[in-house]
């Protein structure tokens, strides 16, 4: 089975962290977030990997290289312009092999058993599979109804509350999906084309689409908060990954140090090279490789990115985004939600 990965989004969402590395290239603990999906491929037999990208690729081809440190096969293609969901998928062109394949989102955490989806995928007869996860609130995402045989019924896009049929399952789009060679044969090449709306809706309408839910455990990393969860959750052990080195629900790289009258809370992981003062304080953040935190600072459920300067008494917290390589300023006090743009200053605030 081979698989193609869309890494080629800007990241906006994830802004000012991915003015400087594409989403995918973000660190998710000890290693780029993308790397943990090429384990989950690796885990489940999938090897033969295509990245789909745009913004930014020399980041992961440098990192990357053909994959074999990672034990896959890597082939890089760049969209000329952004294609989407679907164009993207296009654009790999000659490099498909053929047979049914799988196309994960770029920014997806989840231990879905792959090799579920490709039985399903099989044993239903459909052209193309989605694998689905439930949410308690699906007003912020794309719902897809099922019929009994699990073929795709409806999508309702941020459905209202009118919309919702009592007792329900809430199922998303997981960002995970087969593809039959005859659904890549339909996007256009060339083009601009998502998947989600203009693809699954024209073969949902020929009863060819089918879901795959699984309350495996899964999530979205698109936004702070939910990066921030991300982390939270491998510290807590909630997925698997290949990260060793977790320890009381803490991360500490190699080569970071910190000082012995720090106070390393719950759900922290600093990264390589950085330094933690004494007396600082820090609980459900994470803290970029090579940044300095000051003495007497606090930092609380936020993001510090990478060569950041926190100096001493400062205050980062309630779901503050730091840019990486700026310069927090003394005392200063910062409550989020809100960002501080790569390499500014916080003088005065
Ligand atoms: P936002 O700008 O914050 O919405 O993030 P994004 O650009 O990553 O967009 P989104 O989360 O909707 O994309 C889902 C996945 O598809 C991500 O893994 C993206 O990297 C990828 N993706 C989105 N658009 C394109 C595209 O035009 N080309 C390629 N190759 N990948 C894309």
């Amino acid at each position: 089975m081979q698989a193609v990965v869309l890494v080629g989004g800007e990241g906006r969402r994830l802004r000012p962290l991915t003015d400087t590395r594409p989403k995918p290239m973000m660190s998710l603990v000890d290693r780029p977030f993308v790397a943990h999906q090429l384990d989950h491929l690796r885990r489940h037999g999938v090897t033969d990997i295509v990245f789909s990208c745009g913004y930014r690729p020399d980041a992961l081809r440098d990192f990357f290289g053909d994959g074999s440190s990672y034990g896959v096969r890597l082939s890089y293609v760049v969209d000329p312009a952004p294609l989407g969901t679907a164009g993207a998928i296009a654009n790999v062109g000659e490099l498909l092999s053929g047979d049914d394949l799988l196309v994960l989102n770029g920014d997806i955490l989840t231990d879905l058993d792959l090799g579920a989806l490709m039985r399903g995928h099989v044993e239903s007869g459909a052209v193309g599979t989605i694998a689905l996860t439930p949410v308690e609130d699906p007003s912020a995402y794309g719902l897809v109804r099922l019929k009994p045989s699990r073929a795709v019924e409806a999508f309702l896009e941020k459905p209202s509350i009118v919309e919702l049929i009592p007792g329900e399952p809430y199922l998303i789009n997981a960002g995970t999906y087969l593809l039959s060679p005859s659904v890549v044969a339909m996007i256009p090449t060339g083009k601009q084309c998502s998947i989600e709306r203009e693809i699954f809706p024209a073969v949902a309408a020929d009863g060819a689409l089918y879901g795959h839910p699984s309350d495996a455990y899964w999530r979205d990393i698109g936004t702070p908060a939910s990066y921030l969860g991300a982390h939270i959750d491998v510290l807590a052990g909630r997925v698997h990954t290949e990260t060793d080195g977790i320890a009381d629900g803490r991360y500490i790289a190699p080569g970071a140090t910190i000082d012995v009258a720090a106070l390393l809370g719950a759900s922290v992981s600093v990264g390589a090279g950085a330094t933690i003062a004494a007396g600082a304080s820090l609980t459900r953040s994470v803290i970029g490789a090579g940044t300095r935190v000051g003495q007497g600072t606090v930092v609380h459920d936020s993001i510090v990115g990478e060569g950041v300067v926190i100096e001493q008494g400062a205050r980062v917290e309630a779901g503050m985004v730091i840019g990486d390589g700026a310069r927090i300023a003394p005392n200063s006090v910062l409550t989020g939600p809100g960002s501080v743009p790569t390499g500014a200053g916080t003088e005065g605030v």
